[in-house]
């Protein structure tokens, strides 16, 4: 505060010989030396409660300016909100309210009647009021406008050079305890709000150096690590990794300083020793000036859910194998009864398989395909093995009993959950998309994708192999057949796949 810039003062338009207190003004009230005891006592006063400091100096502008009332009102939200009122005989309290009861309306102190412009806000502004004199001052600060003074004076008053200075010092003091007070409270609560996130969070979170060193850790991060707050901060990340898992933590403290925020697991050792699976979300850490000075990490121990995973998918693949074990044992029976079909499910799924490949579904949908093609004429356990085996052309009546092993078959299947649709697609394999097949007749869209393929896979190894009741035709003619009715009975595009497999692609039956 440059107390000396004060001087020359004149007489102004304050009065002399005032009796009420507190101010009683002393012989020579106007002179420097009343004025300046009167700010440093102001100044002695004033400790770390900026409320309480801003009520003092609106008190020591109404002392300073012989006021008969000074209000001080704060700039929020675009309005101004009066905070502290000042008059002679009460001296300065907070108001903190949105009005202002017992100002004098003739002084025009009230909120709302005077609300100065833009250009009051900034500037000082003296006007003559009923009986007395207006004076309006903007507090400004740090490039911020904070709110007004107001001062109301029962007489007619000439702005002098003392009554400027002292009201822009005051204006500028509350100003600077307003910037004071927002920035401590500021300050106060994101340290507040910061040091809640931390300690609550149930994610371990730190704060690592470039060098690797743990300067921060919440009690998650220490004890997921097995040791004390202060036992963690003491360390370096090297000596919790599991070697090996250096060059991955240093490769992402790179992208970091690029700027990234990066998700990555690691294998670290506890206190004890024990190896845990950690996940870092990790994002950087920047000073100011927009330095890199470290990392702000949280972990999670994801052992249990690593564990628990592969376990899962472990069992998965066992529960896996053994409907295919038990898919493979239930054909090889059948096979065992009905020789002259032994080895044609094999031989269809091997087709089937490599024909839905060819049409880009993927590992999945082949196995279901594979899957199913082994065990699509499963029905045929309850066709007598006469019929199946009877050379020669066979009675209408042996035809439809030979034509329900498709429904058997689903009956067999039917209540297996398998991972795939594998009982429709043995009820639907003799299906046609022009409707012509059996046993239901189901047309085009109606026969499921994986149908078609074992369909069209089904008569061609059916052609191509020897049967009880003919010789075989050989791949030729099958592929001949099925050209011919691709599009009518035939879905097209396993067609067309299976013939390139044949013609380009070098596929034999095993
Ligand atoms: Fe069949």
């Amino acid at each position: 505060m440059v107390l000396d810039g004060f001087g020359g003062f004149g007489n102004g338009g304050r009065r002399i010989g005032r009796s009420s207190a507190p101010s009683l003004p002393p012989p020579g009230r106007e002179s420097t030396a009343w004025i300046l005891a009167r700010i440093n006592e102001c100044n002695l006063e004033l400790g770390l409660d900026s409320d309480r400091n801003i009520r003092r100096l609106v008190a020591l502008c109404g002392t300073l300016m012989g006021a008969v009332q000074v209000g001080y009102e704060r700039l929020r939200d675009g309005g101004l909100q009066p905070t502290v009122r000042w008059t002679e005989a009460t001296g300065a309290e907070a108001v903190h309210s949105t009005a202002v009861p017992g100002l004098e309306p003739r002084l025009s102190l009230e909120p709302g009647a005077a609300v100065p412009g833009a250009g009051a806000v900034n500037g000082l502004k003296v006007e003559p009021t009923d009986g007395g004199t207006r004076v309006t001052v903007g507090v400004r600060y740090g490039g911020v406008r904070w709110g007004v003074l107001r001062v109301a004076l029962d007489r007619v008053f000439v702005l002098g050079d003392i009554d400027r200075r002292i009201l822009e010092f005051v204006a500028a003091a509350i100003g600077i305890e307003e910037q004071r007070e927002g920035s401590e409270v500021a300050r106060r609560q994101t340290e507040e709000r910061s040091r809640l996130v931390f300690e609550t969070i149930r994610d371990g979170l730190g704060i690592v150096d470039p060098f690797e060193n743990v300067v921060f850790a919440n009690q998650a991060y220490a004890d997921i690590l097995g040791f004390t707050r202060e036992e963690i901060v003491s360390k370096n990340l090297r000596e919790l990794l599991v070697p090996g898992e250096l060059d991955k933590v240093l490769a992402q403290t790179e992208q970091r300083r690029e700027g990234k925020a990066t998700v990555y697991e690691l294998a670290m050792r506890r206190k004890d020793g024990e190896v845990r699976q950690i996940r870092v979300s990790a994002v950087p850490w920047r000073d100011p000036n927009g330095a890199f000075v470290g990392t702000i990490g949280a972990i999670v121990d994801i052992t249990e859910e690593k564990k628990a995973e592969a376990e899962r998918l472990d069992h998965t693949a066992r529960l896996r194998r053994a409907i295919e074990k038990t898919i493979q044992a239930i054909t090889t029976m059948a096979e065992l009864r009905d020789p002259y079909t032994a080895g044609h499910q094999r031989r269809v799924a091997q087709l089937a398989a490599a024909i839905a490949r060819e049409t880009g579904l993927d590992d999945e949908a082949v196995q279901g395909i594979y899957l199913a093609s082994v065990i699509h004429d499963i029905g045929k356990v309850a066709v007598p093995s006469e019929i199946l085996s009877k050379p020669g052309r066979l009675e209408p009546v042996e035809f439809q009993l030979i034509q329900t092993h498709c429904t058997t078959g689903y009956n067999i299947l039917k209540e297996i959950e398998f991972p795939w649709p594998i009982a429709q697609v043995v009820a639907q394999h003799h299906e046609r998309l022009d409707g012509s097949g059996y046993p239901a007749g189901l047309k085009g869209a109606q026969i499921l994708r994986e149908a078609r393929i074992v369909a069209v896979a089904d008569v061609v190894e059916a052609m191509a192999s020897h049967r009880p009741y003919r010789p075989a035709l050989g791949v030729g003619v099958a592929l001949e057949e099925i050209r011919k009715g691709s599009g009518r009975l035939y879905d097209p595009e396993a067609v067309e796949a299976c013939t390139r497999l044949f013609e380009q692609g070098g596929f034999e039956f095993d």
